[in-house]
């Protein structure tokens, strides 16, 4: 039985019947809004390839925090641009590192917020990696090519790294986050992180991975925000091939053996697929990360008048929902939470 019986149209006729057969509703519960904190007082400073996002002080951190729990959005994720760097990371585990002071400050204000914490040492760093560098002397004088040369002249070492990461996730627990998010792609930093804030007394902080985090050229604009553009080379050797669905599965899978309470897919909207995999293997919540190339492209083309914003972006969040996150960190938070009130 088909046509003429069967007519699809008859379910979208009105906006009434439309809304009534969705299966995909869009809500602020789900948004988590990304945070960039900085030294200083009562400074906003936009981000220049991120028009709407700002660098903020600690003190317009707590101020954005009241209004984002205003406007319906559970959660917040703070990201660090400490006063100075160095190749041990220290601002991003010592007890006055810039996001434990910013953590410590909202939790006074706004306590109803969850805190979630970006675990990761590239903003941090003098050489902008999310791990310990090593380098080795350099095996020919005269380079041919320099790319060439770097790439066998340094080393991200994974063991030692996971030992920092530890150490910041449990300064970020104490300074008050709710949530630890590890971002690194390290092997092995979820069991390093959850044995360190158990053995601190944190056994009930859970822990959302950043799971399958692929080596994207999306994450452009966050690199100006957050300073943190490795000085030399890339970060393929520790984020995932963009190629590669059954090795964000493994990633997953291992995340979860080592103690993961959630998982996360980054980017979201070039990933749906790596998404939707995700869903159907795995019974935790998924969350997925809108990254800032993702807004950066949706809000330059509005600037320009090639494409109707609002609706673009609210598609952009439905689709990623639809695929089958239940979390969703976007900088388009604030502005989707206000079209949904
Ligand atoms: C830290 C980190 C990055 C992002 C989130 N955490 C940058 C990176 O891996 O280079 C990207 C977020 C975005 O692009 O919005 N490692």
């Amino acid at each position: 039985m088909a046509f003429p019986t069967d007519r699809p149209r008859r379910l979208r006729r009105t906006e009434a019947i439309r809304s009534f057969v969705r299966e995909t509703r869009l809500s602020p519960e789900g948004f988590v809004y990304p945070l960039f904190v900085c030294p200083g007082e009562g400074v906003r400073k936009e981000v220049r390839s991120m028009p709407g996002v700002f660098n903020l002080s600690v003190d317009e951190v707590v101020k954005e925090c009241a209004e984002v729990k205003s406007l319906g959005i559970p959660s917040v994720i703070l990201f660090g641009l400490p006063e100075s760097k160095d190749e041990v990371a220290t601002d991003a585990w010592s007890d006055d590192g810039i996001v434990q002071k910013a953590a410590r400050a909202i939790k006074r204000e706004v306590p109803a917020l969850l805190l979630m914490g970006d675990v990761c040492l590239c903003e941090y760093m003098s050489h902008g990696h999310c791990g310990l560098v090593e380098t080795t002397a350099p095996r020919s004088v005269g380079a041919a090519s320099v790319a060439a040369m770097i790439a066998e002249d340094y080393e991200i070492l994974n063991d030692p790294t996971l030992e920092l990461l530890a150490r910041t996730a449990v300064a970020q627990a104490k300074a008050g986050m709710d949530i630890i998010a590890p971002s690194d792609m390290m092997d092995g930093r979820v069991d390093a992180i959850r044995t360190a804030l158990d053995a601190a007394d944190y056994q009930n902080i859970p822990i959302l991975s950043y799971a399958a985090k692929f080596a994207s050229g999306f994450y452009g604009p966050f690199r100006e925000a957050a300073d943190s553009a490795p000085h030399f080379g890339d970060r393929r050797s520790y984020q995932m091939d963009p190629a590669n669905l059954r090795e964000a599965m493994r990633e997953i899978e291992l995340d979860l053996e080592e103690g993961a309470d959630m998982i996360m897919v980054k980017p979201a909207m070039p990933y749906l697929d790596v998404l939707h995999e995700a869903r159907l293997r795995f019974d935790v919540p998924l969350a997925a990360y809108q990254v800032s190339g993702e807004y950066a492209m949706i809000k330059a083309a509005a600037l320009n008048g090639w494409m109707d914003y609002e609706r673009v972006m609210m598609e952009s969040l439905l689709c990623i929902e639809r695929a089958g996150a239940s979390i969703v960190l976007t900088y388009f938070a604030k502005e989707a939470a206000r079209l949904l009130a």
